[in-house]
């Protein structure tokens, strides 16, 4: 062969590489897209989740659920079916969400039964720094994707096996710990029937039968235990190392963290 032949066939089979290369990366490019944005959203769910519990379950309860004489329920079918029209909102509901928490409530819509803490003007605080609140933006945004999550089983969409609201008994170990799971937002991440719907890590029903026959030499409590403080130590096959947060023993207190082993252990 000529050497200019040579280069002729050298350079055609470059550009069909590159061309074959650029190919199967543009078909694998949505599906990434794809999984960034969820893991985005599960992200910002659980932001949303500290934010809540630390400024919204005084009056909305620590699930959420509402307490009654004091504020509504942010988990119910009404709140997210009839809720907007009932006060004539125009827009989506995470908007509304967002357009209340910021700017707050001076007069309840419903005194009769929600008056607040206080029952005196307003209602609700305002949360945004920019009217003199300790919320930014993007924890607002946060807090609004927090509440949207609750959607699915609101709507009875998944099967409610876990009666939620007040009937969690927070004077067990198990009740206090299904709190926890809540508060920390490792709802953005597990699915648990009733519960939550998060789908980027493991669905989390059944855990308690098959978490002492996962890795040898630990019980189920050990291994538990093992996931939530070095979710690295073992890798659930089929998932990735390192998207589960790695400081939540940093978050909790050892009573938090036993109480949510006792939740955990629940589901069998
Ligand atoms: C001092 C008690 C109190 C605190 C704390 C509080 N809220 Fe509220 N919230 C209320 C009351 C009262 C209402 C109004 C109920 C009404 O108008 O019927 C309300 C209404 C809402 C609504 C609209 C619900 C609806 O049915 O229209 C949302 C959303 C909301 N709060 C979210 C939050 C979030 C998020 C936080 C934390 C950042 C928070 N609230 C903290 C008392 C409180
Ligand atoms: C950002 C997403 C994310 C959050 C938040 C998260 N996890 Fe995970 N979790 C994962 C992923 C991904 C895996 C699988 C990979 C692994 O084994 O580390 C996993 C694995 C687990 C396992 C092992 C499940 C099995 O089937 O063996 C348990 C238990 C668990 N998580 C509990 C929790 C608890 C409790 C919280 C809250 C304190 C939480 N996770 C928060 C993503 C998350």
């Amino acid at each position: 062969m000529k050497r200019i032949q040579l280069e002729i066939v050298l350079g055609t089979l470059l550009v069909l590489l590159t061309t074959a290369m650029v190919v199967v990366l543009g078909f694998r490019e949505p599906q990434r897209l794809e999984q960034y944005v969820v893991q985005q959203r599960a992200e910002l769910i659980e932001f949303g989740a500290t934010v809540f519990t630390n400024n919204c379950t005084s009056c909305h309860g620590s699930l959420g659920q509402g307490v009654a004489g004091v504020a509504p329920s942010l988990r119910d079918a009404h709140f997210f079916t009839e809720r907007l029209a009932e006060v004539g909102w125009q827009g989506g509901l995470e908007d509304y969400i967002i357009s209340v928490v910021t700017t707050g409530r001076q007069i309840s819509t419903r005194p009769q039964l929600y008056a607040g803490m206080t029952g005196q003007a307003p209602v609700m605080p305002t949360w945004s720094e920019k009217f003199g609140g300790p919320l930014r933006d993007d924890q607002i945004r946060a807090v609004a994707a927090f509440i949207m999550n609750f959607e699915p089983y609101a709507l009875g969409l998944v099967p409610t096996a876990v009666p939620l609201g007040p009937v969690v008994d927070e004077s067990t170990p198990e009740g206090r710990g299904q709190v926890v799971f809540a508060a920390q937002g490792c709802t953005a991440c597990h699915a648990i029937s009733g519960l939550s719907t998060g789908n980027v890590g493991p669905v989390l029903d059944g855990l308690a039968s098959r978490a002492g026959n996962t890795v040898a030499g630990l019980s189920a409590e050990e291994y538990i235990h093992q996931s939530i403080v070095d979710p690295n130590a073992y890798i659930v096959p089929g998932f990735a190392e390192g998207i589960m947060p790695q400081n939540f023993a940093e978050l909790m207190s050892e009573d938090q963290l036993n109480d949510l082993v006792a939740f955990l252990l629940t589901l069998e």
